[in-house]
């Protein structure tokens, strides 16, 4: 997809005067902010209500810039950066003492990736020069809600509190990059996503350790409760999901299921919205799906549990904190 050129232009003009953009990644839209302003880093954190400790991970439009943003940068960095960038990896790495706080959150490290959207990177390109070409982008949603996939959810999430959003078609990936500290001298995945610990492990030699060590740094992508929609959300396992329908409906609730069908259950109160038994279409429909069901307005939305296997981690992972976000 190429968008108008005078689209970018304006995208990346506004982004060097210290206005915000929401951009397409191939995750999810970034709300994006020239990452070396610190007024601009400012509006970021105003607009999603999100504490000023949490840090942002900064886009960038290739590896040439790391030197820029990072020091003592291993040898596995550049590795899986060379395997896996443009892609849905962040590299959290020792942070360049010119990286400000308002980005790192006051940590000694330092979260970047190169995004997989052709309207990202000419973004990234034309912004690009003397700041050091780094875009600062959180997702496009309010703290702690359900990460945007289409430039309407956006657009519904924040609306005129963006100076402009960039329609690049529904996310390809559909939910976050996979995060991946290698600033201790060790791999640890802080964030599972869609580029799973095999697919690292084929470029290290080695398989990464999940979840943060001990003294982690903060992630808000690893709260407990986070990607949550406004109806509470439970998860219910395979074999249980059609006696709680019933239950359900006998107490007289009205509720949303999201299950691999044909878990059909005919009933007025029961709105039924397929799942995919794929993985990768799974994340990709996830959180527009989560958005239909919550518009829907129903008292309870029940999902059927993924499988318990390695390519459903980083989709149940989002399911879990969403249930736990939903209460
Ligand atoms: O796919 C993605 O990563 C999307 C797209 C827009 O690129 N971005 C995204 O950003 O999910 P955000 O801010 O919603 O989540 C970034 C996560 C946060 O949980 C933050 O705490 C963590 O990355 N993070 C950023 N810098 C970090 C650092 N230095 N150390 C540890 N975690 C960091
Ligand atoms: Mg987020």
């Amino acid at each position: 997809m190429t968008a108008p050129v005078t689209e970018v232009s304006r995208a990346a003009d506004l982004l060097r005067a210290g206005e915000l953009v929401a951009f397409p990644t191939e995750t999810v839209y970034g709300l994006g902010a020239d990452a070396s302003n610190q007024l601009a880093i400012g509006k970021i954190f105003a607009v999603k209500g999100r504490p000023a400790d949490h840090p942002l991970i900064v886009h960038l439009p290739d590896a040439s810039r790391l030197e820029r943003w990072a020091v003592d940068i291993p040898d596995a960095a550049r590795k899986l950066a060379a395997a896996f960038w443009p892609g849905p990896l962040t590299l959290i790495l020792k942070r360049h003492p010119s990286v400000l706080d308002a980005v790192t959150g006051g940590q000694e490290t330092v979260g970047l990736r190169v995004p997989n959207h052709p309207l990202a990177l000419q973004i990234l390109r034309e912004f690009g020069g003397l700041a050091g070409g780094g875009l600062a982008a959180p997702s496009a949603n309010r703290f702690g809600h359900v990460s945007p996939t289409t430039a309407a959810h956006v657009r519904e999430e924040l609306g005129a509190a963006v100076s402009m959003i960039v329609d690049g078609g529904h996310c390809a990936v559909g939910i976050e990059s996979t995060i991946l500290d290698l600033s201790t001298g060790q791999a640890r995945i802080l964030r599972p996503g869609m580029l799973d610990a095999a697919a690292i492990a084929r470029i290290l030699g080695y398989s990464p350790e999940y979840g943060g060590a001990r003294d982690a740094p903060r992630v808000s992508g690893s709260l407990e409760a986070h990607y949550a929609p406004r109806t509470r959300l439970q998860l219910v396992a395979p074999a249980d999901l059609v006696a709680t329908v019933r239950l359900a409906l006998a107490a007289g609730r009205r509720i949303a299921v999201l299950a691999v069908p044909p878990a059909a259950l005919e009933h007025p109160d029961v709105a039924w919205c397929p799942a995919s038994a794929d993985a990768a279409q799974f994340a990709h429909d996830l959180y527009s799906k989560l958005r239909e069901l919550d518009a829907m307005g129903r008292e309870l939305i029940l999902v059927e549990s993924p499988p318990d296997a390695e390519t459903w981690r980083a989709v149940s992972d989002r399911l879990r904190r969403a249930a736990a976000g939903s209460k």
